[in-house]
């Protein structure tokens, strides 16, 4: 492979440097493209073939259907770590030691304690707010009550940025769901493992003792590592290039949660959700919606298939099926709406639209159908996927801080009007 690319415009010749990463995927750097050309860009709406950073989190082939957190296997990660290593490995770049480990709790559950004022916030919010607009308003409000983490130009106050986001984020996800419910908003139990506690204060009674459930756990746990991390995604890019103006941690996460909420993205786990329910309620006719999905006139989408980046089956998507089958048959939940995702997924796996463009299920499909077995609201299905994501924006985000990463600020080629003198508004 040459260590350079030639570019030609007008009969001018360019060579630009190319760029190999560990995994030997090819870029072309035009750094210096602008400059050298005076004033020539590229352009690439979506992104489809800009990379905006060099990372050494995440790795994953669209082709072969690869998912490697640094450098272990999503299949590993999600059989043998608990969420919280996995959270470190992202953070900080390899598994903790048990003393690493044990810190990082301690330190963590030291700052799990959020503001009583916060919940005026809540209570101002109607009961029928979506709870994705509401969480990503409470993280952005947390600033406002922890200014310290605004300012994050050492590694010691980047740390404690940290720690405090993890610890305050589930208690915020627990009472937008308490909220919602009715529910008094109340304090988990330092003495639990962080899943553990994130069950308890989402779930517990007010007028009963919370009892573990060894599946809901190791679910849960398996469903956040899943979700932790994914290279630079709309919400993950959206962190960075919000952080990269040295805006705070906690406002740069709610900029996320914000892109997270649509339904082409983390959304879409509530999307699939509500669409199966309504296959089901329309008497289960999923050809119907089948020659939907592929009618150029009709908006609908087959929701929890397709994705950017992977061309082939995603690996989340294939474990997650798997978690289905296990966490359901393990609580005793039988749930008509598996059968029609899965009747659903074997229908377009055999059809042609989408073999030709390459539509596979996706971590959505099939994650909400654990959710709802586990007792969570479809509304907070989105949260969850938040929750399991937060390592990871915080991952990038730390990332780009120690990369110095300039501002992030695209360029545009203006296609707008050109010089026109200024009408009064008799001339209009
Ligand atoms: N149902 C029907 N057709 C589809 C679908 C779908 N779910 N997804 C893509 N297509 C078609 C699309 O119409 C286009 O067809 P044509 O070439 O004839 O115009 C072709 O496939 C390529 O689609 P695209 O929209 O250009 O692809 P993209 O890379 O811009 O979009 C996507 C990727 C995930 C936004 C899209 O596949 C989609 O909307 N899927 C449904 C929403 C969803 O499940 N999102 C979750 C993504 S995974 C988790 C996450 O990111 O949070």
């Amino acid at each position: 492979m040459s260590d350079t690319a030639t570019l030609e415009i007008n009969g001018n010749s360019y060579e630009l440097p190319v760029k190999i990463g560990t995994e030997n995927e090819v870029a072309i750097d035009v750094k210096t493209l602008r400059s050298a050309t005076g004033g020539v860009i590229t352009i690439d709406p979506g992104y489809k073939n800009t990379g905006s950073c060099e990372s050494a989190i995440t790795f994953l082939d669209g082709e072969k259907g690869i998912l490697r957190y640094r450098g272990y296997s999503i299949e590993e990660l999600a059989e043998k770590a608990d969420f919280l290593e996995v959270a470190y490995l992202l953070i900080f770049g390899e598994l903790p030691t048990k003393e690493e480990l044990d810190k990082f709790h301690s330190d963590i559950k030291h700052h799990s304690v959020v503001s009583e004022d916060i919940k005026k916030i809540i209570d101002a919010f109607p009961v029928s707010a979506h709870p994705m607009g509401v969480l990503s308003s409470l993280t952005s409000a947390l600033t406002a009550f922890n200014p310290s983490s605004v300012d994050v130009n050492s590694d010691e106050a980047m740390y404690n940025a940290i720690v405090r986001i993890l610890g305050k984020f589930p208690v915020l996800v627990a009472w937008t769901m308490r909220k919602k419910h009715g529910l008094p908003l109340e304090y988990g139990d330092d003495n639990l493992g962080y899943v553990e506690n994130v069950l308890k204060m989402m779930f517990k009674s007010p007028n009963k003792e919370y009892e573990q459930n060894p599946i809901l756990i190791n679910a849960l746990d398996k469903l956040l590592i899943l979700h932790a991390d994914h290279e630079q995604n709309c919400s993950t890019s959206t962190v960075r290039i919000t952080g990269s103006s040295h805006a705070g941690l906690f406002v740069s996460l709610a900029s996320g949660i914000s892109a997270l909420w649509g339904p082409l993205h983390g959304g879409a786990n509530q999307a699939v959700l509500e669409m199966l329910e309504a296959i089901k309620a329309d008497g289960g006719d999923t050809k119907k919606y089948m020659a939907k999905a592929k009618d150029k006139n009709d908006p609908f989408r087959l929701m929890g298939f397709g994705h950017r980046v992977y061309k082939n089956f995603d690996p989340r998507a294939k474990i997650i099926k798997v978690a289905a089958d296990e966490v359901l048959g393990d609580l005793g939940v039988e749930d008509p709406i598996l059968d029609i995702a899965k009747g659903l997924e074997k229908e377009a796996l055999e059809d042609q639209y989408f073999v030709d463009r390459k539509l596979y299920p996706n971590v959505d499909f099939y994650s909400g159908i654990i959710y709802r077995a586990m007792g969570i609201p479809v509304e907070m299905f989105t949260v969850m996927f938040a929750l399991g994501r937060l390592p990871g924006w915080i991952a990038q985000w730390r990332e780009m801080r120690l990369r110095k990463e300039p501002i992030g600020r695209p360029r545009q080629l203006y296609v707008g009007e050109t010089y026109r003198p200024f009408k009064t508004i008799n001339e209009r």
